[in-house]
């Protein structure tokens, strides 16, 4: 099948090289002329688990070009991917102009039936939008051009992203139109043979599904940081309440850690997305805005921490900092509570040395070179020297840690483990200062 994708971000390059390693011959359009470059040499301008081996063999093998040409796109497949990005607006609404845009586009150029997907996560009513953007330059061109548009959302997990499109929990499709849900039915039959995956919805309810996904994950988050914060003052190691809740199958144990908040492209903008929609039809979504307020508190606990240690003088200080991601397993510093972190100790004047397995280049990219920040290239790099340390993501390489030897790095013996990674008392043992989120070790 020939298909196009539109945007060669995390999620279009994922859907566009689990298409390819399926057969199907695909195009990928972005706008990013330097973006296309990198991904016409193979090179993968993101970091995802898998993704570099599958772009470079199905580039290899002519499944997967590229090109910065909507026209050529629009020619090219039947399918036609919308997978560009819906970043807040001021107000919290999405911001819809990269989707329209490519709407218009294949409606300027489209001179045959084509099923129009929107994988970008966009609130209900876009497709009616969509629908509008390509009829009005059908009729602007005086053409008579059948379409269907369907929501299609995507559930990836940035850091298991392929693994997911591979094996979908679900694959959401949103259309009233016979014609396309065939389609659609075909295009996915090789990620649905173990069992029919397929939820056939109206376009709306499929929309709302995507943010009602994310909402939900997020609460559960929020849920759990708050909880810590209360944990703490009552002198209550959360982790306990963790398990001791997780086992009730109705809570389960997903998504009930506690942490230094949630980060990353999609949950911050989603729950501030559909508040606004909730707004704009008259309802005022209360639950929503806490979980989003829960949220930016808990990003900022860090640093409060950090600065009661330090009896808020961080003046001149050298802070450790493991993990920049705002999640193990991807390069993504989208709204990363590191970000809050560093930004915060800056202005304390403080210094940050740290590092990422994945991140130190998106890291350069976003704050550039500074006096206060050193990027270095190992974890025990980042804590030779410093005062502190403070662990912002629970990457696989930072589990295991000789408590005496890191005594021996760190002149305060501080250790702000924003994840919960490690167990109070062999902290403590090797004569460190453990605070933890919610581990009834507060300082407040
Ligand atoms: N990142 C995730 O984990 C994830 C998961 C599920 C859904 N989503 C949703 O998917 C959408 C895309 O997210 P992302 O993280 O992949 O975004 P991204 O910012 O990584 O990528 C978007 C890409 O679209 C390109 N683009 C913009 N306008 C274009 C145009 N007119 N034509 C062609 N390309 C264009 C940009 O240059 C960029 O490369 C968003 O709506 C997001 O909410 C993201």
């Amino acid at each position: 099948m020939n298909i196009t994708v539109f945007g060669s971000g995390y999620v279009g390059l994922v859907t566009a090289a689990c298409f390819a390693d399926a057969g199907n011959d695909v195009l990928c359009v972005d706008i990013d002329p330097a973006k296309v470059q990198r991904l016409r040499n193979g090179e993968c301008p993101i970091y995802e688990p898998g993704l570099e081996e599958m772009l470079q063999r199905n580039v290899r093998e002519g499944r997967m070009r590229f090109t910065t040409e909507a026209s050529e796109g629009v020619a090219h497949g039947q399918y036609q991917f919308i997978a560009v990005g819906t970043p807040p607006n001021e107000d919290g609404s999405a911001d819809m102009q990269y989707v329209l845009a490519v709407a218009a586009s294949i409606g300027q150029f489209m001179d045959d039936y084509r099923v129009i997907i929107s994988k970008s996560t966009v609130p209900v009513g876009t497709a009616d939008r969509v629908r509008d953007a390509v009829l009005s330059q059908l009729t602007a061109r005086g053409a008579d051009v059948d379409f269907d548009v369907v929501s299609n959302p995507e559930f990836l997990k940035e850091g298991a992203a392929v693994a997911d499109f591979n094996k979908p929990d679900r694959i959401i499709v949103g259309t009233s139109s016979p014609r396309a849900t065939e389609a659609m039915q075909a295009l996915y039959a090789p990620f649905n043979r173990n069992h029919d995956r397929l939820i056939v919805m109206d376009v709306r309810s499929s929309e709302l599904t995507k943010y009602a996904a994310n909402a939900m994950l997020a609460t559960k988050i929020s849920f759990m940081n708050e909880l810590s914060q209360i944990a703490e003052r009552l002198g209550v190691d959360i982790e306990q309440v963790r398990e001791g809740i997780g086992s009730d199958p109705r809570i389960g144990y997903h998504f009930i850690y506690p942490g230094c908040g949630y980060g990353g492209s999609c949950f911050p903008k989603d729950v501030k997305a559909l508040s606004h929609i909730a707004q704009q039809v008259g309802y005022s979504a209360e639950l929503l805005d806490a979980v989003e307020h829960v949220n930016a508190r808990q990003k900022h606990t860090l640093f409060t921490k950090l600065s009661k240690a330090f009896n808020g003088q961080l003046n001149g200080k050298t802070i450790a900092v493991w993990g920049l991601s705002f999640k193990p397993n991807t390069d993504d510093m989208r709204e990363a509570p590191s970000r809050e972190l560093m930004e915060a100790v800056w202005a304390a004047g403080g210094l940050v040395q740290a590092y990422d397995p994945e991140a130190m280049h998106e890291t350069l990219r976003i704050y550039g070179e500074r006096p206060d920040l050193v990027l270095c290239d190992s974890r025990n790099a980042a804590v030779a020297g410093a005062d502190a340390l403070v662990i912002c993501t629970e990457w696989k390489a930072f589990r295991t840690v000789d408590f005496a030897w890191l005594k021996s790095q760190l002149s305060s013996g501080v250790i702000v483990d924003g994840r919960n990674l490690y167990a109070p008392n062999e902290v403590k043992a090797a004569g460190l200062t453990y605070l933890g989120v919610g581990r009834g070790d507060s300082l407040a």
